[in-house]
Formats: structure tokens, sequence, C-alpha cells
């Protein structure tokens, strides 16, 4: 993962966390963050831009054709009959050539900027700094990632291929009505401004319903995804009816911002249409008003023909807006999401393979939203080798301290030391070597088996035999049918909880590191099963710097030493034997515990 290529353009000179700038005006400078993602493929916009010029000069040459044919072609006999179809017929050649050479480089372009941008943004979800999986759901990402750019891309090309083309064809065409009659056609460019007018407001107000319904549609696809993990609950307590309503809200929201948007839409045409007669109407009264001072029929028929053509693509350019601004709302989400998210910043200290000593020096951590600091100037020191139990009522700050260790959290005060070096100093990927980690949630991949053992490293097969069978796993997977090349299927469902369990160990005694982290890593497990792990585990941890969480103490008798945590604060520390020789909180639980009762 470290060595992988440089995922984001230009996020290494991206600005810090900072506000979210609000989007610029214009959309010229808007497009203009689409440029990193395809500026390796400039060739192809020159392409785009010689085909797009070369169709576009064919543009005015149709009414040009009508000139000499209704001037000459229907009196002189001198005028050869097969000379304006076979022009027509040439021009049409060139003009659908250019097109299709067009529209293939800018389907290049398009999917070149896909795959870039997707890139770009699953590097950033790789390196991002932990905060955006507090701040941004599983479906919001991943619905960035999947879908909305790929929608998003395909509407914004295809927009900008008509806005390149039309604009293009637009131009040649009022060339032509200038050199024609100049006069006639800037009586007629004076109604240019209110077609701008209803452009420009009409783009307004899509982009800004746009932004809308694309942050209604991420709510939504959020609601459904917790519906997906929590159905059983949702039955099970009756909560349909809740859940349905919250879904309505949304769905009526995205309803009527569609209504508005279809609205703003369609009342273009109509208005565009209305200056469109206008413009005719007047060239008519002009024409024949001029009829007895030079104007031909060939001349007025071709100015009109120009000016009928103009409509198609000045009426396409006024809806062009509409895709583009929703594309380009959806794709700024992207844009920030790759630009302003932070990356993860570690240093350079790489020692190789670590000792293992720990020390946690008035350590103060607070969870952004939390009420109180969860670790409350913690200190406590580990010596490479030494096996340490973490125990502690439930909410006192078990997990928040080895969250900290491999830096899945910073601290707000004070350092965390791995082998004399802070482990902010330390290089992220060589830090994150140096631990293994059975956490509270298992989280498994959609992969074999022996991948999921593996993960990332190499697939030594006897290996991860061994590693299943010290989880005390090689009964299971001696009933599959591909043994260690099963797929596991989406999270290991199919699994048993302390199945599931079993395989997080043995991802752990596979990665063979030197700092054990077990949270609640034997919880899922009978007395049997655990009494099995649990050799493992201790075989395990013979020669490494451990930290045991457990609940049930029978777990951790084995420790070197026991650190009783109580709101965020070390309450006690020593040897089980000096502990509960003094009689504390641990010593009462111990009885407790002994007694049938509940653990700690
Ligand atoms: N992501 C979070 N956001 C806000 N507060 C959090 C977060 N995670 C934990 N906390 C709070 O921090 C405190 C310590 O939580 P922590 O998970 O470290 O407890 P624990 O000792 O591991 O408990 P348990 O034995 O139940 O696993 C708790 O009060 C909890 O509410
Ligand atoms: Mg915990």
């Amino acid at each position: 993962m470290q060595s992988a290529p440089p995922l984001v353009p230009d996020a290494q000179g991206a600005p810090a966390a900072g506000p979210v700038q609000a989007p610029p005006e214009g959309l010229v400078q808007r497009l203009r963050r689409f440029i990193p993602y395809v500026q390796h493929v400039r060739r192809y916009w020159v392409v785009v831009v010689v085909a797009t010029v070369v169709g576009a000069t064919t543009e005015p040459a149709v009414p040009a054709l009508m000139k000499p044919l209704l001037d000459h072609g229907f009196s002189a006999s001198a005028f050869n009959p097969w000379l304006v179809p076979a022009a027509l017929m040439l021009l049409f050649a060139i003009r659908g050539m250019a097109g299709f050479i067009a529209d293939i480089a800018l389907a290049k372009i398009a999917n070149e900027a896909m795959f870039t941008l997707r890139r770009a943004l699953f590097g950033r979800l790789l390196d991002a700094r932990l905060d955006l999986f507090r701040s941004e759901s599983a479906s919001s990402l991943s619905n960035s990632i999947v879908h909305e750019i790929q929608n998003a891309i395909i509407m914004l090309v295809n927009a900008l291929t008509g806005l390149v083309k039309d604009s293009l064809a637009m131009v040649g065409l009022l060339a032509y009505l200038m050199y024609i009659n100049w006069r006639l056609t800037l009586i007629v460019g004076f109604l240019a401004p209110a077609v701008a007018w209803i452009m420009r407001t009409a783009s307004r107000r899509l982009h800004r319903l746009a932004k809308s319904s694309q942050a209604a549609t991420v709510e939504l696809a959020y609601a459904v995804e917790e519906n997906v993990l929590a159905n059983r609950m949702v039955r099970l307590h009756g909560a349909e009816r809740a859940q349905a309503t919250r879904i309505e809200v949304l769905n009526l929201a995205l309803r009527r911002l569609a209504m508005k948007s279809s609205v703003a839409q369609a009342a273009i045409t109509p208005l565009m249409h209305m200056i469109a007669a206008a413009a005719l109407s007047l060239v008519i009264v002009i024409a024949l008003l001029q009829a007895d001072r030079g104007m031909t029929v060939g001349t007025f028929a071709s100015f009109v023909t120009a000016l009928l053509m103009l409509i198609a693509p000045v009426k396409r350019l006024s809806q062009a807006t509409s895709p583009m601004t929703r594309a380009l709302a959806v794709l700024e989400r992207s844009f920030d999401l790759v630009e302003h998210t932070p990356a993860e910043q570690g240093g350079n200290h790489d020692p190789g393979r670590a000792r293992g000593h720990i020390a946690f020096r008035d350590v103060t951590v607070r969870y952004p939203g939390g009420s109180g600091n969860a670790l409350e100037r913690f200190s406590l020191e580990i010596e490479p080798g030494e096996t340490v139990a973490l125990v502690g009522p439930s909410g006192s700050g078990k997990t928040t301290l080895v969250n900290l260790l491999p830096r899945f959290l910073e601290p707000v005060s004070g350092a965390v030391v791995l082998d004399g070096q802070d482990v902010r100093a330390w290089s992220l990927p060589a830090l994150r070597r140096q631990f293994a980690m059975v956490s509270q949630e298992v989280v498994m991949f959609n992969d074999s088996l022996a991948n999921n053992v593996a993960l990332g490293a190499e697939i030594d097969r006897e290996r991860v035999l061994r590693a299943l069978e010290a989880a005390n796993l090689s009964d299971m997977v001696a009933t599959l049918p591909q043994g260690i090349d099963t797929w596991v299927g989406h999270n290991a469902t199919a699994l048993s909880g302390g199945q599931r369990q079993r395989l997080a160990i043995a991802r752990a005694l596979y990665k063979d590191a030197p700092v054990l982290i077990l949270d609640e890593a034997t919880s899922a497990l009978d007395n049997e099963s655990e009494r099995l792990v649990q050799d493992a585990l201790r075989r395990l941890m013979a020669g490494r710097t451990s930290l045991v969480i457990a609940h049930r103490l029978s777990t951790i008798e084995h420790a070197d030493r026991v650190a009783v945590l109580d709101r965020g604060s070390l309450l006690e520390l020593g040897t089980h034997a000096e502990l509960i020789a003094r009689g504390g909180l641990y010593a009462r639980l111990h009885a407790l515990s002994r007694s049938g009762g509940p653990g700690l």
C-alpha cells in the first residue's frame, strides 16, 4: 500500500483540513477543477478541438449553398444541377466524420477522467486521516466512488461535447450571417442579452436544486444502508413504520426538487422559441422593406436558413447548462473529498522490527463531540516482551488506549512512545507493521480464507494453515470443500461469531508482529475453545509485548502485570498477586468472578 503510485494528482499541495471552500461562481472556473484529471490526455483535447472546428465550418456551408441555388439554379441553364447536391453530400460526409472523431476522443477523455478520479478517491480513502470515516458514512463514500462520478462524468462530457459543437456552429453561422448582411445581423443581435439572461438564471437555479437533491440522495442512501444492516432489528422492534416515514420524507423531498428542476428546465424552451420568433419576424419585416434595395431571394432565403439553423444550437446550449451544473454539483463533492480531505501524516522513523517498549506519557484523549475525556493524563510504561492486562468497567477507555498505538486515534495532549520514539515520528507503514491486533469488532473481506488470514502480506500456505490450526480452526477448515481457498462471503457472515473471532486471531498470529493487542479476543468463544486458543496465544505472546483486554478474568491471570482503568484514569497497577493483596477494585471484582458473579 505504501508504494502505491501517486494516487492524487495534486494532493501534496492540497490545502490542509480547513473549511471546505464555497464553490466558485463561474462555470468556467468550476470546470477548471476538472483539468488535473484530464490533463494527461491533452492530445485528445486537440483532436476534439480540430474535429469540432472542422465540423462547425461545414455548418454555414449549408445556407451558403442555398444562395447560388436560389439566385441562379432555378433560372439560368448554365448552372450544373449536380453541383449543389454533390457539395451537400460531401459536406455531410466531412461533418459526419468530424463528429465521429470528436465523439470518440471525448469518450476517451471522459473515461480517463473517470478512471483517474476514481483512483484518486480510493487513494484518498486509503490514506485519509481517520476522521473522514467519522464524518462520512460508508454509503456516501461508496456512492461517490462507485456511482456518482460515473454518472456525472458521462453527463458532463456529453454536455461539454454539445457545448463545444454548438458554440462553434453558432459562431460559424453568426459569422456567415455577418458576412451576408451585417446590419441585419446586428439588429437581430440585440436579442442576445435576453438569451444570455435566460441561460444564466436557469443555470443558477438548476445548480442550487442539483446541490440540494444531491444532499438528499446521499441521506437517502445512508438511510437505506442502515436499514439493510439493521434489517432484523427493525423487524424485531417493529420499527418498520418509523423507518418508512424516514424514507418517505427524503423521497418526497427528492420528488419536489426533481419537479422544480423540471419546471425550470421546461421553461427554457418556450422562452427561447419566443426569442427566435421575434428574431425571425424582425428579419422578415426588414427584408421586405429592403426588398427593392438589392436583397435577392437567394440572400433572404440563405439568411433565414442560417438564422433558423441557429435556433437548434442556441436552444441546446441553453439546455446544456442543466446536466452540466448537475454533474458539476456531484463532481465538486468528489473534488472536495480528494482535495480537502487531509492525508494522514507520518514521520520517517523506520528502524525495522521494534523491540516493543511502549510508554504512554500523560495521554489525554477526547473524542470530537464526546462529553469529557476518554483518557485523562494516562501514563503507563510497558517493557519489551511484557504482557499487560488492561481491565476496567465498560467505557473506561481500554479500547481507546490501544487504538492510540497504531495511531487510529490522536491524543489531545501527551505522547505515545514506541521504542523511545514518539509514534508521530514513526513512518506510518513502519509503525503499523509492529502491531497485530484482534479488535472488538471483527471485520472480514469477501475473499478467500487464506487471503483473509494473510491480509496484504504474501500468502505462505503452510503458515496460513499453521495460524488456522493455532487458532483452533483446522477442524472447520477440514470440512470446507476448497479448504483455505474457500470464499468467506460478505463479512464472513457464513461463519459463527466464535469462528470469525478465531479467524481474526489467525490473522494476528500470521502477522507475527512484535506487539500483540488483544481486545476481547476470546469473548465469543466457549470455555473449551478459549482454552485451546489461549494456549496458542500464550505461545505467541512469549517474547512479544502484549496488551490484553478481557472482561473474563480467567483470560488474564497469566499476565505479568494488570492495569486497572476507571473512567479514563489508571486506578491500580501491579501483578495479579499484588492487586489481590491490595484488596482494591481488582480484588473485589476477582472475588466476584470467582463466586460466579459478573466479571469486570
Ligand atoms: N468514536 C467515539 N466517539 C465518541 N466517544 C467515544 C468514541 N469511542 C469511544 N468513546 C467514548 O470513550 C470512552 C471510552 O471508550 P472505550 O471504547 O475506550 O471503552 P472500553 O473501556 O473499551 O469499553 P468496553 O469494555 O465496553 O469495550 C467511552 O465513554 C465512550 O463513550
Ligand atoms: Mg472496548
